[in-house]
């Protein structure tokens, strides 16, 4: 079972979409296995920003992300990283397509609500920054027998 590093940005925080977020990741069938509330330092903004360095968007991305708080979590399921990126839609609010989360309910690149890894590997170096092994729980959901 594939998993995935979520972060609800601090647009989406702000504009208090975390239950409306949440749940398209939960109606498509993903499992939650952690979550954390928290104020992201620069050192941990920095961390998780690093494959970004010397972009000329990075300064800004890394204030942008500390400035409030955000939503981080992981979610679990079969092929975790795409089926989560697809529900959030392109980077680019103007490119993301209508039903997707950044398509239905974003219009800046800079604050386009989810940020989600992008590659298996990503994800557990992700998931690293935010949260100890014991922080992740096990357990199983119904539709986990599911076969796909
Ligand atoms: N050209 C840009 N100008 C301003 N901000 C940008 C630009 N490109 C990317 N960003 C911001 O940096 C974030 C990380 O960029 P990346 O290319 O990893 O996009 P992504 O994988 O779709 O988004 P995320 O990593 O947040 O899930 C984007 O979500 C966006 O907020
Ligand atoms: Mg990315």
């Amino acid at each position: 079972m594939e998993r995935t590093l979520i972060l609800i940005k601090p647009d989406g925080i702000q504009r208090q979409m975390v239950g409306e977020i949440i749940s398209r990741f939960e109606q498509k069938g993903l499992k939650i296995v952690a979550m954390k509330f928290l104020q992201m330092s620069s050192e941990l903004a920095e961390k998780h920003y690093a494959i970004h360095k010397g972009k000329g968007f990075y300064d800004e991305l890394v204030s942008f992300i500390t400035s409030g708080p955000v939503l981080a979590m992981v979610l679990a399921g079969r092929m975790a990283v795409k089926q989560t990126r697809n529900l959030m839609g392109a980077t680019r609010p103007e490119e993301a397509t209508p039903g997707s989360i950044r398509g239905d309910h974003a219009m800046f690149t800079g604050q386009n609500l989810v940020h989600g890894s992008d590659s298996d590997e990503n994800a557990e170096i992700e998931i690293a920054n935010f949260f100890e092994p014991s922080e992740i729980v096990n357990y199983d959901l119904a539709t986990g027998s599911w076969i796909g």
